[in-house]
Protein backbone atom coordinates (compact mmCIF):
# COMPACT_ATOMS: atom_id res chain seq x y z
CA UNK A 1 0.00 0.00 0.00
CA UNK A 2 1.32 3.41 -1.00
CA UNK A 3 2.21 6.12 1.54
CA UNK A 4 -0.87 8.06 -0.33
CA UNK A 5 -3.39 6.01 0.30
CA UNK A 6 -2.52 4.73 3.18
CA UNK A 7 -2.71 8.62 4.53
CA UNK A 8 -6.20 9.01 2.38
CA UNK A 9 -7.51 6.31 4.25
CA UNK A 10 -6.47 7.64 7.40
CA UNK A 11 -7.75 10.66 6.77
CA UNK A 12 -11.32 9.13 5.62
CA UNK A 13 -11.21 7.54 8.92
CA UNK A 14 -10.81 10.22 10.94
CA UNK A 15 -13.20 12.25 9.46
CA UNK A 16 -15.49 9.32 10.48
CA UNK A 17 -18.46 8.04 9.81
CA UNK A 18 -21.28 10.81 8.79
CA UNK A 19 -23.62 11.87 11.04
CA UNK A 20 -26.94 12.35 8.27
CA UNK A 21 -28.83 9.93 6.16
CA UNK A 22 -29.61 6.26 6.58
CA UNK A 23 -27.64 3.38 7.73
CA UNK A 24 -26.50 2.23 4.29
CA UNK A 25 -25.73 6.00 2.98
CA UNK A 26 -23.63 6.95 5.67
CA UNK A 27 -21.75 3.31 5.07
CA UNK A 28 -21.38 4.36 1.30
CA UNK A 29 -20.17 8.04 2.27
CA UNK A 30 -17.42 6.49 4.53
CA UNK A 31 -16.42 3.49 2.96
CA UNK A 32 -16.17 4.60 -1.10
CA UNK A 33 -13.61 7.05 -0.81
CA UNK A 34 -11.47 4.11 0.95
CA UNK A 35 -12.87 1.11 -0.70
CA UNK A 36 -10.26 0.74 -3.31
CA UNK A 37 -7.50 0.52 -0.19
CA UNK A 38 -9.63 -1.22 2.34
CA UNK A 39 -7.96 -4.49 2.07
CA UNK A 40 -4.95 -3.49 2.36
CA UNK A 41 -5.18 -0.97 5.53
CA UNK A 42 -7.76 -3.27 7.17
CA UNK A 43 -4.65 -6.25 7.00
CA UNK A 44 -2.98 -4.97 9.94
CA UNK A 45 -6.20 -3.86 12.04
CA UNK A 46 -8.37 -6.59 12.26
CA UNK A 47 -6.83 -8.53 13.56
CA UNK A 48 -7.96 -13.09 14.13
CA UNK A 49 -9.84 -13.52 11.53
CA UNK A 50 -7.97 -16.49 9.42
CA UNK A 51 -8.31 -18.45 12.92
CA UNK A 52 -11.78 -17.31 13.37
CA UNK A 53 -12.21 -19.32 10.11
CA UNK A 54 -10.28 -22.28 10.76
CA UNK A 55 -12.19 -22.95 14.33
CA UNK A 56 -15.58 -23.03 12.04
CA UNK A 57 -14.30 -26.27 10.26
CA UNK A 58 -15.21 -25.17 6.85
CA UNK A 59 -15.78 -28.76 4.87
CA UNK A 60 -16.48 -29.68 1.26
CA UNK A 61 -20.40 -29.94 0.52
CA UNK A 62 -21.17 -26.73 2.97
CA UNK A 63 -23.75 -24.05 3.06
CA UNK A 64 -22.07 -21.17 4.00
CA UNK A 65 -22.74 -17.38 4.88
CA UNK A 66 -20.88 -14.04 5.50
CA UNK A 67 -22.87 -11.15 6.96
CA UNK A 68 -21.35 -7.99 6.53
CA UNK A 69 -18.84 -9.76 4.28
CA UNK A 70 -17.20 -6.06 3.00
CA UNK A 71 -15.02 -6.72 -0.25
CA UNK A 72 -14.70 -10.47 0.55
CA UNK A 73 -11.37 -10.27 1.77
CA UNK A 74 -12.03 -12.93 4.04
CA UNK A 75 -13.04 -15.87 1.18
CA UNK A 76 -9.11 -15.25 0.44
CA UNK A 77 -8.56 -16.64 3.89
CA UNK A 78 -10.45 -19.43 2.92
CA UNK A 79 -9.93 -19.90 -1.13
CA UNK A 80 -8.63 -23.60 -1.10
CA UNK A 81 -12.30 -24.47 0.58
CA UNK A 82 -14.22 -22.33 -1.59
CA UNK A 83 -14.44 -24.55 -4.36
CA UNK A 84 -15.89 -27.51 -2.67
CA UNK A 85 -18.06 -25.73 -0.72
CA UNK A 86 -21.99 -26.33 -2.36
CA UNK A 87 -22.16 -22.11 -1.64
CA UNK A 88 -20.67 -19.32 -0.27
CA UNK A 89 -23.08 -16.33 0.06
CA UNK A 90 -21.40 -13.04 1.27
CA UNK A 91 -24.02 -9.98 2.51
CA UNK A 92 -23.17 -6.37 2.69
CA UNK A 93 -25.09 -2.98 2.92
CA UNK A 94 -22.16 -0.71 1.23
CA UNK A 95 -22.08 -0.75 -2.60
CA UNK A 96 -18.94 0.58 -2.96
CA UNK A 97 -17.44 -2.43 -0.91
CA UNK A 98 -19.73 -4.80 -2.99
CA UNK A 99 -18.07 -3.73 -5.95
CA UNK A 100 -14.99 -5.10 -4.75
CA UNK A 101 -16.51 -8.35 -3.08
CA UNK A 102 -18.11 -9.36 -6.93
CA UNK A 103 -15.09 -8.75 -8.45
CA UNK A 104 -13.03 -10.58 -6.05
CA UNK A 105 -15.57 -13.83 -5.99
CA UNK A 106 -16.07 -14.19 -10.59
CA UNK A 107 -13.81 -17.13 -10.34
CA UNK A 108 -16.20 -18.62 -7.68
CA UNK A 109 -19.26 -20.08 -9.78
CA UNK A 110 -20.92 -21.01 -6.15
CA UNK A 111 -20.04 -17.32 -4.60
CA UNK A 112 -23.06 -14.70 -4.30
CA UNK A 113 -22.00 -11.79 -3.64
CA UNK A 114 -25.56 -9.72 -1.86
CA UNK A 115 -26.73 -6.14 -1.15
CA UNK A 116 -28.86 -6.47 2.01
CA UNK A 117 -29.25 -5.68 5.40
CA UNK A 118 -27.46 -7.95 7.78
CA UNK A 119 -30.62 -8.14 9.75
CA UNK A 120 -33.54 -8.64 6.97
CA UNK A 121 -30.89 -10.64 4.70
CA UNK A 122 -33.20 -14.49 4.34
CA UNK A 123 -31.90 -17.75 4.12
CA UNK A 124 -32.28 -21.15 5.63
CA UNK A 125 -30.49 -24.41 6.74
CA UNK A 126 -27.49 -23.07 6.51
CA UNK A 127 -23.95 -24.85 8.05
CA UNK A 128 -22.08 -22.36 8.48
CA UNK A 129 -22.51 -18.11 9.17
CA UNK A 130 -20.22 -16.01 10.17
CA UNK A 131 -19.36 -12.25 11.40
CA UNK A 132 -15.92 -10.03 11.32
CA UNK A 133 -15.66 -7.18 12.83
CA UNK A 134 -18.93 -6.20 11.58
CA UNK A 135 -21.50 -6.47 14.25
CA UNK A 136 -19.91 -3.29 16.18
CA UNK A 137 -20.84 -1.77 13.04
CA UNK A 138 -24.82 -3.25 12.97
CA UNK A 139 -27.24 -0.82 14.76
CA UNK A 140 -29.61 -3.59 15.05
CA UNK A 141 -27.23 -6.05 16.01
CA UNK A 142 -29.55 -8.21 18.46
CA UNK A 143 -31.34 -8.48 15.07
CA UNK A 144 -29.14 -9.73 13.10
CA UNK A 145 -27.40 -12.07 15.86
CA UNK A 146 -31.45 -13.44 15.58
CA UNK A 147 -31.24 -13.41 11.97
CA UNK A 148 -27.90 -15.79 11.85
CA UNK A 149 -29.33 -17.94 14.22
CA UNK A 150 -32.36 -18.49 12.89
CA UNK A 151 -30.76 -19.30 9.29
CA UNK A 152 -28.87 -22.09 10.61
CA UNK A 153 -29.15 -25.61 10.37
CA UNK A 154 -29.87 -27.70 13.50
CA UNK A 155 -26.32 -28.86 13.74
CA UNK A 156 -24.50 -25.34 12.18
CA UNK A 157 -22.33 -23.33 13.74
CA UNK A 158 -21.83 -19.38 14.07
CA UNK A 159 -18.47 -17.91 14.09
CA UNK A 160 -17.94 -13.80 15.23
CA UNK A 161 -14.60 -12.02 15.22
CA UNK A 162 -14.60 -8.90 16.48
CA UNK A 163 -13.00 -5.82 18.88
CA UNK A 164 -14.83 -5.70 22.07
CA UNK A 165 -14.34 -4.35 25.64
CA UNK A 166 -15.66 -6.82 28.88
CA UNK A 167 -18.24 -5.42 31.06
CA UNK A 168 -17.33 -4.63 34.24
CA UNK A 169 -18.47 -7.97 35.46
CA UNK A 170 -18.33 -10.52 33.03
CA UNK A 171 -19.51 -14.09 33.29
CA UNK A 172 -17.24 -15.81 34.92
CA UNK A 173 -14.47 -17.04 32.86
CA UNK A 174 -14.18 -14.68 30.73
CA UNK A 175 -11.55 -11.98 30.79
CA UNK A 176 -11.97 -8.56 32.80
CA UNK A 177 -10.45 -5.18 31.26
CA UNK A 178 -10.11 -2.30 33.26
CA UNK A 179 -11.84 0.43 33.46
CA UNK A 180 -8.98 2.31 31.25
CA UNK A 181 -9.78 -0.04 28.37
CA UNK A 182 -13.49 -0.08 29.19
CA UNK A 183 -13.48 3.74 28.70
CA UNK A 184 -10.90 4.56 25.74
CA UNK A 185 -11.70 1.74 23.11
CA UNK A 186 -15.12 2.47 22.97
CA UNK A 187 -14.67 6.38 22.74
CA UNK A 188 -12.23 5.53 19.88
CA UNK A 189 -13.92 3.66 17.68
CA UNK A 190 -16.95 5.36 18.34
CA UNK A 191 -16.18 7.99 15.91
CA UNK A 192 -16.00 5.43 12.98
CA UNK A 193 -19.52 3.86 13.87
CA UNK A 194 -18.12 1.10 15.26
CA UNK A 195 -19.24 0.29 19.10
CA UNK A 196 -17.50 -1.55 21.48
CA UNK A 197 -19.14 -3.12 24.71
CA UNK A 198 -19.65 -6.40 26.47
CA UNK A 199 -23.05 -7.12 25.60
CA UNK A 200 -22.24 -9.30 22.42
CA UNK A 201 -20.18 -11.69 23.93
CA UNK A 202 -22.60 -12.00 26.79
CA UNK A 203 -25.54 -12.51 24.22
CA UNK A 204 -23.57 -15.11 22.26
CA UNK A 205 -22.59 -16.53 25.54
CA UNK A 206 -26.52 -16.94 26.53
CA UNK A 207 -27.70 -18.04 22.92
CA UNK A 208 -24.61 -20.76 21.94
CA UNK A 209 -23.44 -23.40 23.38
CA UNK A 210 -19.25 -23.21 22.86
CA UNK A 211 -17.10 -24.32 21.23
CA UNK A 212 -14.28 -21.96 21.27
CA UNK A 213 -13.32 -18.77 22.52
CA UNK A 214 -10.60 -16.90 22.52
CA UNK A 215 -9.97 -13.41 23.97
CA UNK A 216 -7.04 -11.46 23.15
CA UNK A 217 -5.54 -8.06 22.29
CA UNK A 218 -3.99 -7.04 18.90
CA UNK A 219 -1.29 -3.69 17.97
CA UNK A 220 -2.99 -0.93 15.81
CA UNK A 221 -1.84 0.40 12.93
CA UNK A 222 -0.39 4.21 14.16
CA UNK A 223 -0.86 3.38 17.88
CA UNK A 224 1.83 2.02 18.90
CA UNK A 225 2.15 0.53 22.36
CA UNK A 226 -1.44 0.26 22.74
CA UNK A 227 -3.62 -2.74 22.34
CA UNK A 228 -7.28 -3.44 21.49
CA UNK A 229 -9.05 -6.35 22.89
CA UNK A 230 -10.71 -8.53 20.50
CA UNK A 231 -12.46 -12.32 20.75
CA UNK A 232 -13.21 -14.91 18.61
CA UNK A 233 -16.20 -16.83 19.77
CA UNK A 234 -17.74 -20.23 18.05
CA UNK A 235 -20.45 -21.87 19.22
CA UNK A 236 -23.67 -23.93 18.39
CA UNK A 237 -27.34 -22.15 19.27
CA UNK A 238 -28.94 -23.57 21.91
CA UNK A 239 -32.21 -24.92 20.61
C1 LIG B 1 -15.23 -3.34 9.40
S1 LIG B 1 -16.11 -3.93 7.99
C2 LIG B 1 -15.68 -5.67 7.97
C3 LIG B 1 -15.78 -6.29 6.61
C4 LIG B 1 -15.35 -7.74 6.51
N1 LIG B 1 -16.21 -8.61 7.29
C5 LIG B 1 -13.92 -7.95 6.89
O1 LIG B 1 -13.62 -8.71 7.81
O2 LIG B 1 -13.04 -7.36 6.21
C6 LIG B 1 -17.81 -3.93 8.54
C7 LIG B 1 -18.77 -4.25 7.43
O3 LIG B 1 -20.10 -4.35 7.94
C8 LIG B 1 -20.97 -3.82 6.94
N2 LIG B 1 -22.26 -3.50 7.55
C9 LIG B 1 -22.52 -2.58 8.52
N3 LIG B 1 -23.83 -2.60 8.83
C10 LIG B 1 -24.41 -3.55 8.05
C11 LIG B 1 -25.73 -4.06 7.95
N4 LIG B 1 -26.73 -3.59 8.70
N5 LIG B 1 -25.98 -5.06 7.05
C12 LIG B 1 -24.96 -5.55 6.29
N6 LIG B 1 -23.70 -5.12 6.35
C13 LIG B 1 -23.42 -4.12 7.23
C14 LIG B 1 -20.20 -2.64 6.39
O4 LIG B 1 -20.68 -2.19 5.15
C15 LIG B 1 -18.79 -3.21 6.32
O5 LIG B 1 -18.57 -3.85 5.10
Amino acid sequence: MSRVAEFTTLWRMLRGLPDAGSHAARLEAFYRPQAEHYDAFRERLLAGRPRMLRALALRAGQRVVELGAGTGRNAEYIADVVPGLQSLTLVDLCPALLEQARRRAARWPNCRVVEADAAGYRDRNIDRVYLSYALTMMPDWRGVLDNALAMLAPDGLLGVVDFYVSEARPPRGYVTHGVWTRRFWPWWFAHDGVHLHGQVLRRLHERLDLEFLHEGRAPLPWLPGLTVPYFIFIGRPRR
